[in-house]
């Protein structure tokens, strides 16, 4: 009986989730993908430049089993133009966006990608593996987020990586606010009209200047945005948000684990005033994600959490980066894209200020002294750590201490201006057997 209840609620909530997408797909849909085309654009995580975070040992090769689960309008044709080797399967709920998919795919005659109208929780219907799976902006939407990611993880290759996107509980804490209270009104995404669309964009303008929405509007364009995105955050019907330890909680429970976090800089305490406090010290001796953890309680702000996970049972040497293991000169650093540089005073220690445009928070820069600016500039995706020290070190010796270059290469990786990969590091090995 309480099994066919909860069997009923969670038909419920599905229905009111795919009713919303038919009515409101999501992303609003758009047939121009010149930028993809002309390979100026691509996804975030897509593996044509993102490889190595999901196989950083491993020789680059795109002929991928990529799952694109929840694809909304664009996504997989999109994934597809810069994976011409893959084989992309996408799956929706909703009608409309796998039509919007199809129609894309015609237009861009590209044929790699199969749609089908499926629930992730059937995934295992597919009867296939995946070395990768994409699900941005999904989990979160389900009436049971455990049952959509046990789903998913039975379709993982062993060696297999998911990149993810779950939202995030306290950069959203106003947007919920504003959930409930517009709820409480008896406003749906089933029922709204134009005129109640009208009346909540109006009450975004009224909002108390101490409301954390109004603190954070900037994070959501100044509300600048159109009917499907003002109902996807506003009268969304199954909408949650977590936090990092919610997230390693949530990936333990199906069977999986946090393979990296993106966007460390959101979280880590050395990029944010936690850097000076008195706490330091203490938050240091702390276990990785528990340090990412009190960042994000820092910062209050991350609003989307973009991450990669396994399966628990992956070898951690398949994927880790360990600056501080015996091999660590052999890595070869990854500078990130699109990163910007800008020139300090001439009589400052420091040389140049980088910073990340993709960033959540542009307070996040990152000062460079001499000799770490010219670390930085020969860390450029070709030569391995041990060579670049070398090369720096006939310059600037104090560079040949170990501990100042580790130093480096790890403030670097927390401010995501650089990966790392060792693609022969697997050749290695094969060697000597
Ligand atoms: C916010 S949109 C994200 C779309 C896409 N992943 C992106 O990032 O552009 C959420 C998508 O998940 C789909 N969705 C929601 N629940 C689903 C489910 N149980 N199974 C498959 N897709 C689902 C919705 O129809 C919608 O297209």
């Amino acid at each position: 009986m309480v099994n066919d209840q909860n069997k009923t609620g969670k038909e419920a909530v599905h229905r009111l989730v795919k009713d919303q997408y038919d009515k409101y797909p999501y992303p609003a849909a758009q047939e121009n993908l010149a930028d993809f085309i002309n390979r100026k654009s691509f996804q975030a995580g897509c593996p044509s430049q993102f490889f190595h975070l999901y196989w950083p040992f491993r020789e680059k090769r795109l002929d991928l089993d990529i799952l694109v689960a929840g694809c909304g309008t664009m996504q997989a044709p999109k994934f597809a133009l810069n994976l011409p080797d893959a084989r992309i399967t996408a799956i929706d709920i909703c009608d409309n966006s796998i039509d919007h998919t199809n129609r894309l795919l015609e237009l861009h005659n590209i044929n790699n990608v199969t749609t089908l109208k499926l629930p992730v929780e059937d995934v295992a219907d597919l009867e296939k593996e995946f070395d990768l799976i994409i699900s941005t902006g999904v989990l979160h939407h389900l009436p049971d987020p455990s049952e959509g990611l046990d789903a998913l993880q039975s379709v993982l290759r062993a060696d297999g990586s998911m990149y993810l996107m779950l939202y995030g509980k306290y950069g959203r804490d106003g947007i919920y606010y504003l959930q409930e209270m517009l709820s409480r009104t008896g406003l749906t995404a089933s029922s709204v009209t134009p005129a109640d669309l009208a009346v909540i964009r109006q009450l975004l303008d009224l909002l108390p200047p101490h409301h954390p929405l109004a603190a954070k509007r900037h994070f959501f364009n100044n509300f600048q945005v159109c009917d499907e995105e003002l109902v996807d955050l506003f009268l969304h019907p199954q909408d949650r948000g977590y936090s990092v330890p919610d997230i390693t909680q949530y990936l333990d429970g199906c069977d999986m684990k946090l393979q990296s976090m993106l966007f460390r800089a959101h979280y880590a305490p050395r990029c944010c005033g936690l850097a000076s406090s008195g706490l330091m010290e203490r938050i240091s001796r702390l276990p990785d994600t528990e340090q990412l953890a009190i960042g994000e309680l820092f910062r209050a702000a991350v609003h989307m959490h973009f991450f990669v996970a396994c399966k628990k049972t992956r070898d951690e040497k398949d994927y880790l980066i360990d600056l501080d293991a015996p091999q660590w000169k052999s890595l070869v650093p990854v500078r990130s894209p699109a990163l910007q540089q800008e020139p300090v005073d001439a009589h400052d220690v420091y040389k140049a200020v980088i910073y990340s445009p993709m960033h959540q928070f542009p307070n996040i820069k990152c000062p460079l002294r001499e000799e770490e600016l010219a670390l930085f500039g020969l860390s450029n995706n070709r030569l391995a750590i041990g060579e670049i020290q070398a090369a720096v070190a006939a310059r600037f010796p104090a560079v040949s201490d170990d501990s100042l270059a580790r130093e480096f290469y790890k403030k670097m990786y927390d401010y995501d201006y650089l990966s790392f990969c060792d693609p022969g590091h697997n050749r290695g090995t094969a060697a000597l057997i």
